[in-house]
């Protein structure tokens, strides 16, 4: 491959891959059984990043395994409705198209992993969306590296990876010790932790004691947690005492480690809410469920709550299309467009370009969704638990607690 037998496309993608294995030591190199590529918006990856991805498939690359991607900046079929403007629309899917020459299956979602992608324990995969990175390594106990773009995408095409960082027994082990010692029960208080022990943790791997039963599934609380971890710190592995796949004994926490004590979770929900509350502020547009895109159950929970209500904001939940296919089997799109809101596919509003849409507020359940909004969408974001965000669709207004 490197020596441009199987092509130049072939070519380039070992290069990244051998050029990342020398730069972090890598001694040999493992093969990959799935890939999830990120830097799919148009947004954000512009001009230069589609004829970078054109030109490797003009170069004859092919992916050799299965591959998914990460949301794009727009709801494939329904842009139109949706308010997405021509010339944003065109350009998405030229760049869907030129990962479709690539041989990518353009399911754009963070959760491939509830829609049959589900690696197993100690499998090699190469992700490169951080919340689905750090589901894939913790809750699932597979493992990759935070990937990038390029990197994710040379995986694909090579099917290998360099064996460096969580490849290895040795990187996957705890350095930090997180006492839980208040009350975490709600999807929200799952991103709040993840908020805060994000932000200690940077890169470190934590291992988590004192948690008790989510009131959502587990899978629903430690995609948020995990979510919130990659994005306030750089968390790409956790493990939960007696619930994750590595964690069944305390081997997996180093003698020496640090320990920290959550006894609050307050002061994450005080910094993931914007500082404002006039009454103007208080209004909100949009109320986002689904970041990392919504489960079967997380759908049925706000269709539950919203208990047939019209909602006087727009309400959106993000899911990956297989899912919302499987809602409308289930008759709950239906419900959901029946009080005026709607599941939408593909998309991510952090990488949409969502003032162009006309919103200005946005309320959320997800820590994820919470961090990256203001800086990356540019709208005023309101932070809490399900509950409120449904009350915030149904009267237009942030509920004051
Ligand atoms: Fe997924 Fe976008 Fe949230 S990629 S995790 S919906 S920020």
């Amino acid at each position: 491959m490197l020596h441009g037998d199987m092509g130049p496309g072939v070519r380039k993608g070992m290069e990244i891959v051998v050029a990342l294995g020398r730069i972090y030591g890598a001694r040999r190199l493992a093969p990959v059984r799935s890939v999830q590529v990120a830097g799919v918006s148009y947004r954000n990856l512009g001009e230069a990043g589609l004829a970078f991805l054109s030109e490797w498939a003009d170069q004859g690359a092919r992916v050799r395994v299965p591959t998914t991607l990460n949301p794009a900046g727009m709801d494939l079929q329904a842009w139109r409705a949706l308010g997405f403007s021509e010339t944003f629309a065109r350009r998405q899917r030229a760049v869907i198209e030129a990962f479709e020459r690539l041989g990518a299956r353009t399911t754009c979602t963070c959760t491939p992993y509830l829609i049959g992608h589900v690696p197993g324990v100690g499998e090699h995969v190469a992700w490169a969306e951080s919340s689905a990175v750090s589901y894939v390594n913790s809750v699932l106990g597979a493992r990759t590296n935070r990937e990038g773009g390029p990197s994710a995408l040379a995986a694909a095409i090579t099917g290998r990876t360099a064996a460096y960082g969580l490849h290895l027994d040795e990187n996957r082990i705890a350095t930090l010790r997180v006492d839980v010692r208040c009350p975490v029960h709600a999807l929200s208080d799952f991103g709040a932790l993840g908020y805060l022990v994000g932000k200690a943790a940077q890169n470190r791997v934590p291992y988590f004691v004192g948690l008790d039963a989510p009131d959502d599934s587990w899978i629903t609380a430690l995609k948020a947690l995990g979510a919130a971890m990659a994005a306030s710190g750089a968390v790409a592995l956790y493990h939960v005492a007696g619930i994750t796949p590595e964690a069944r004994s305390t081997d997996v926490l180093v003698p020496e480690h640090e320990t920290l004590v959550v006894d609050d979770l307050q002061p994450a929900y005080v910094a993931l809410n914007a500082a404002s509350v006039s009454k103007h502020q208080r209004a909100i547009d949009l109320v986002w469920f689904g970041c990392p895109h919504a489960s079967l159950a997380e759908i049925a929970g706000v269709v539950r709550r919203l208990d047939g209500r019209r909602v006087k904001s727009a309400l959106w939940i993000t899911a990956a299309r297989d899912v919302r296919e499987q809602a409308e089997a289930e008759g709950l799109l239906q419900a959901i467009e029946a009080c005026g809101g709607r599941i939408v596919a593909d998309m991510c509003a952090v990488v949409a370009p969502m003032q162009e849409l006309g919103f200005r507020t946005l309320a959320t359940p997800s820590a994820k969704g919470a961090t990256y909004i203001p800086s990356h969408a540019g709208l005023l974001v309101r932070y809490g638990t399900v509950e409120q965000c449904v009350e915030a669709a149904v009267t237009g207004v942030w509920p004051l607690r």
